[in-house]
């Protein structure tokens, strides 16, 4: 808890506005959740979570009395910090659409007053984008005074799924922007940067964690470091898909290759891991965004343009291997296993299932797909798909000449196989996600490695 509580606004109620309002809350600040979709408002004051991530529910009802929901701004007034943590999905050029930061920032600058305010954009913004709303705020609000009321940005890097401990225990604290709003943001975050706050049941604190590290700088270089470092993670998991495409070809195995490369305290073993590639609404956005950034400035950016190619190509290598298998996909009946972009999630976006079952139905499969927690989403989300939703993994399976793994999900990495398997029409499994770990008995291909050798092989 904080010896210093703070009034704090936080506009926005995606996955990054509702975790910066349940952390601050639970630190001991007094906090507006603000939204202009009174659906979703409605929904936070019945104590419901408009996004499915692990433990947020409970640490949300937990902070009840110290935060409250509204789609008005008027409480920007009193707020001393005001997060704006709103979306900014990509344009049809891949820069960042703009248009939720600037309405947020039109709609603060009638609130800003006397006392010392700082704003925070925590949405992943493009670089330069700190300063423009800075200069938005000069130009119209009628109260602003440029020695107290400052810009700061502190990029976010939770990642859904694990959102709750990724925002208690981060590595690092980003914060750049005006000395004297530096210091504001310090009394801010004092219990998350001295780890002084009692570990929520939904989120305990990590034996080995001890504090993070805070990062002081400019504007524009956290807007960087935000999207370098989500840059850098596309570009190791293509890397890590480029390397298993010619394990494949020369007997190698990418698991014992990663490992062995990874132990290299320079390189690191994590984001190694081969597969569907990586989807979601963010690495493919930020390396969008950076190389539009680039061209904006004549500035070619290859490394990240083959970070996406490799990606993209990632989703053709697993219908490839279906093809060399099967032949042909007419009349067959293929089971796409995960939808959501990654586990515990129920996020579709740029999820590898999407393309995946775009080009089964293409090439005449007839398609069913199954996910423990994404098949209502889908079910709104996915209408222009032609697929069919099956009400458990054994409805499924039942009948398939063939299955794809497509998200790791613990369900699927328990299942028990060879039970499931007859009631199977085919016994070809590509599991995109490398996570059958015994031999089974049906034709299993992996990512880059032979799979477990089971009877019928
Ligand atoms: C990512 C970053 O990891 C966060 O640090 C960042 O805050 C967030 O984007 C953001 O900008 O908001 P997220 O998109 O939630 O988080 O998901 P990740 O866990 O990073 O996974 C991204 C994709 O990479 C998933 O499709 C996952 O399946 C894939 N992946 C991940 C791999 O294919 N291999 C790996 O080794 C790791």
């Amino acid at each position: 808890m904080t010896k210093d509580p703070m009034t704090v606004a936080v506009i926005g109620t995606g996955y990054v506005g509702l975790g910066t309002a349940a952390l601050l809350a639970h630190i001991g600040h007094t906090v507006t959740g603000i939204d202009i979709s009174e659906e979703k408002i409605n929904l936070l004051r019945a104590g419901q979570v408009p996004i499915h991530e692990p433990g947020l529910d409970d640490l949300l009802a937990s902070v009840q009395d110290r935060l409250t929901w509204t789609t008005s701004y008027d409480s920007v007034h009193t707020a001393d910090v005001i997060f704006i943590c709103v979306g900014t999905p990509p344009g049809p050029d891949g820069t960042p659409d703009l248009q939720y930061v600037v309405s947020a920032a039109a709609r603060i600058a009638p609130h800003l007053n006397g006392h010392a305010q700082v704003i925070v954009n925590k949405s992943t913004v493009p670089i330069g984008t700190g300063d423009y709303v800075q200069r938005l705020l000069e130009d119209h609000a009628p109260g602003y005074d440029h020695e107290r009321h400052r810009v700061v940005s502190n990029p976010e890097f939770l990642r859904e799924g694990t959102a709750l401990q990724d925002s208690l225990y981060p590595d690092r604290i980003v914060l750049g922007g005006h000395p004297d709003a530096l210091q504001i943001m310090a009394r801010l975050y004092a219990p998350l940067i001295e780890q002084t706050f009692t570990a929520p049941a939904a989120a305990p604190r990590p034996e080995t964690y001890t504090r993070p590290t805070v990062v002081n700088t400019t504007l524009q270089s956290a807007e960087m470091i935000k999207y370098a470092a989500n840059a850098f993670l596309a570009l190791k998991i293509s890397f890590a898909n480029e390397i298993a495409g010619l394990c494949e070809r020369v007997g190698a195995d990418i698991e014992e290759v990663a490992t062995g490369i990874g132990l290299d305290g320079r390189i690191g073993t994590r984001f190694l891991n081969a597969g569907a590639g990586w989807g979601g609404s963010c690495f493919g956005k930020d390396t969008a965004g950076l190389i539009s950034a680039g061209r904006e400035h004549g500035y070619d950016m290859p490394i990240l343009q083959a970070a996406i190619d490799i990606n993209t190509r990632q989703r053709q290598v697993i219908i490839d291997k279906l093809m060399r298998q099967l032949r042909t996909l007419k009349g067959k009946r293929v089971t796409v296993l995960g939808m959501a972009f990654k586990p515990d999630t129920d996020d579709l976006r740029d999820a590898p299932a999407h393309d995946l079952i775009t080009r089964l139905h293409q090439l005449g499969a007839t398609v069913t797909a199954h996910d423990p927690i994404a098949m209502p989403r889908a079910a709104r989300e996915w209408t222009h798909l032609t697929y069919r939703e099956a009400s458990s993994v054994q409805d499924a399976l039942h009948r398939a000449d063939a299955v794809i793994i497509v998200t790791e999900w613990s369900d699927y990495r328990t299942l028990d196989w060879n039970a499931h398997l007859k009631g199977m029409r085919g016994r070809l499994i590509i599991d995109a996600r490398n996570i059958i770990r015994t031999p089974i008995d049906a034709h299993v291909e992996q990512i880059g490695r032979e799979a477990p050798v089971g009877e019928r092989r």
